[in-house]
């Protein structure tokens, strides 16, 4: 399943790529995350280490993958890519290295051409941890078009309520067809009460909802990932995440 993770900036969308990534290895799936950060961080969240972060090279911009593009999948995962200490594989696809070096259009189209492709040879699940806000959606022939499902990560404050409903509606646009709305940081049943009013108001289905979790804040801040045996709602809702994915993949077939 190719599966895109979006939102507006800071509502949690790195450690949810980084969470979902590590529970679907847990359930013996292969799973390629693709960063798409200009800024890239989800190798610290996957437990990589800051230097073998800082060291993975970004995907070749503006290439053809596919057997009659640039390079086949397997070419490009054999030389772009790094498996973490649990067993995720990741690559880093609009690193910006250089001040003035121009727009990320070309690695957009990288990695549109990628999940484009049938990846069912190389990785059961593809993970897209998207940049912050939409335009990966509105960018011509959009970044995530080839997403089976888009995952909406909302905090509890309307601004965040509002990006994933501009989401749902440009995701609809380019025919996505399924889509998850997660609430994250919800730290009280108020702001429970609240996430899912303004969900309702907007439009948007709130099908998962991820405690707001201190040890989450402490791994983030150690630059490691969250331990398996910490934060048990944490990786309860990830769980149900999980399942979610599945059944309605289930159902659409
Ligand atoms: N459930 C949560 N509880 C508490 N803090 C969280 C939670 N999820 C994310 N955070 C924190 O919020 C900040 C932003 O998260 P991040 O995943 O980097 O967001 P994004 O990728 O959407 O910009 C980080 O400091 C992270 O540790
Ligand atoms: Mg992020």
């Amino acid at each position: 399943m190719k599966i895109g993770i979006v939102g507006k900036g800071g509502v949690g969308k790195t450690t949810t790529s980084s969470l979902l990534a590590r529970a679907l290895v847990e359930r013996g799936r292969r799973v390629l995350a693709v960063d798409t950060d200009s800024n890239p961080n989800l190798g610290l969240s996957l437990g990589l280490g800051v230097a073998a972060t800082e060291a993975l090279p970004a995907i070749p911009r503006s290439i053809v993958v596919g057997q009659r593009g640039d390079m086949t999948v397997a070419e490009l995962m054999g030389d772009f890519s790094v498996v973490t200490p649990e067993g995720v594989t990741l690559m880093s696809a609009l690193r910006v290295d250089e001040a003035a070096a121009g727009c990320t259009c070309g690695g957009h189209a990288s990695v549109r051409s990628l999940l484009g492709q049938a990846l069912e040879s190389e990785t059961d699940d593809t993970i897209v941890d998207m940049e912050a806000g939409i335009e990966h959606l509105s960018r011509s022939g959009g970044t995530l078009a080839h997403a089976d499902v888009l995952v909406l990560i909302m905090e509890p404050s309307r601004k965040a309520v509002i990006t994933a409903q501009r989401t749902i509606g440009l995701a609809t646009e380019l025919g996505i067809k399924r889509w998850i709305g997660v609430g994250n940081k919800v730290d009280s049943s108020e702001a429970r009460t609240a996430l899912e009013e303004m969900c309702l108001e907007h439009g948007v289905p709130l099908d998962v909802v991820i405690p707001s979790e201190p040890a989450l804040v402490a791994a983030d801040l150690r630059g490691e990932p969250l331990d398996q045996t910490d934060a048990p709602q944490v990786w309860a809702a990830i769980e149900s995440l999980v399942d979610s994915l599945a059944l309605e993949a289930v159902a659409t077939v």
